[in-house]
């Protein structure tokens, strides 16, 4: 028989600290940087973002993100033997914020590990989890997107500073005798690393470079909704499907314009996309897995509804993740 993997839970996690627009404008008016609630609803489809606590770690909203996903599941962390966290905002430079998270939920002895895909990361953490599960290596995954990514912005940048938040979402994934996961398409072009990256680096104890975010967005616009075409072809294309087969489109949170343009060229209506990114601003690897919580929970995806996931960030690199919920 076949084996396949499923979802059987979804989960996620949002600081309780929320700052609106005119709240953030606000601050930023105090150190003289000048933005707006126009602006930046206008340009991203943002109208809020929630930011951790200087206290709380990724680990920290993973693991209530993990839990929400294990009770939808009806699963104990115990039977978990794989744990994926995909961040660019890790606890520590090392352990991993994976092998953090698993100390948190009480477990031990499965594998655990971080994945680096940034806005990516969870289709690509998705797809990881996905092929262990086929080829026997795992049954029941944990596979999370966390990310604090208010620790890396730079507050006197407007351009990049009232784009990002913190968050983190969970899935169970489990082996299947019928699918589940369809088809997931995965890419990566390492000449662009200059156009969205952090340039610090730790180095004899002292950060050197630049730790903070910088982008070209104009640059990261162009390229994103093209990619996003791509992957989604590309993933209908190997699982035989085509995009009336699509009942929700599920992609990164960066930008409303972004994920309008590939709904768009997708020829989906807009009211199969699924918008958080107006509540939670762009958090990144958390973006795909809060806003499949979000749509779940409020009841919008059903079981049986044929989702595509597809992700788009630094590298670059972009992928997208067809699957049967
Ligand atoms: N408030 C007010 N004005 C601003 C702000 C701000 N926060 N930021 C920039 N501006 C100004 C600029 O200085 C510029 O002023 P000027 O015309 O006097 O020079 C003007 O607004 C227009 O700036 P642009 O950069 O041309 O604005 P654009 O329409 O391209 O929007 C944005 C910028 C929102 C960053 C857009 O390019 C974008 O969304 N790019 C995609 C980037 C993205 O989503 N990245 C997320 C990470 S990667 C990923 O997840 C895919």
């Amino acid at each position: 028989m076949t084996r396949y993997s499923r979802i059987t839970g979804t989960g996620s996690y949002l600081p309780p600290k929320r700052v609106t627009n005119a709240q953030l404008a606000a601050q930023l008016g105090e150190r003289g940087i000048e933005t707006s609630d126009d602006w930046i609803v206008e340009r991203t489809g943002i109208r809020a973002r929630h930011f951790a606590e200087p206290e709380v770690a990724t680990s920290d909203l993973a693991v209530h993100a993990a839990r929400n996903a294990l009770e939808a599941a009806g699963r104990q962390a115990s039977e978990i033997d794989l744990i994926i966290v995909a961040t660019s905002t890790p606890d520590m430079v090392f352990p991993s914020s994976a092998t953090i998270l698993q100390n948190k939920l009480g477990v031990a002895g499965c594998p655990a590990f971080d994945l680096q895909a940034v806005c990516s990361g969870f289709v690509y953490a998705l797809t990881v989890a996905d092929s262990m599960i086929k080829s026997g290596a795992a049954s029941k995954a944990l596979v999370v997107g966390a990310e604090v990514f208010s620790r890396i912005l730079d507050f006197t940048d407007r351009t990049t500073c009232v784009l990002f938040g913190d968050g983190a979402g969970a899935v169970v994934l489990e082996a299947s005798d019928t699918p589940g996961i369809l088809a997931s398409d995965l890419h990566a072009d390492g000449k662009h690393v200059e156009i969205l990256c952090v340039p610090g680096t730790v180095f004899g104890g002292k950060v050197h470079g630049n730790p903070l975010l910088r982008m070209d967005g104009q640059a990261v616009f162009k390229l994103a909704v093209g990619v996003l075409e791509e992957a989604a072809r590309a993933t209908l294309a190997k699982a035989g499907k085509t995009e009336a087969d699509i009942d929700w489109l599920i992609p990164h949170q960066a930008n409303i314009r972004i994920m309008q343009g590939t709904a768009k060229k997708l020829k989906l209506p807009m009211d199969k996309l699924v918008v958080t990114v107006d509540e939670h601003g762009n958090t990144s690897a958390a973006s795909i897995p809060l806003a499949l919580d979000a749509a779940v929970r409020s009841g919008k995806v059903r079981k049986g509804d044929t989702l595509m996931l597809e992700g788009v960030g630094g590298g670059f690199t972009w992928g997208a993740v067809l699957l049967d919920f």
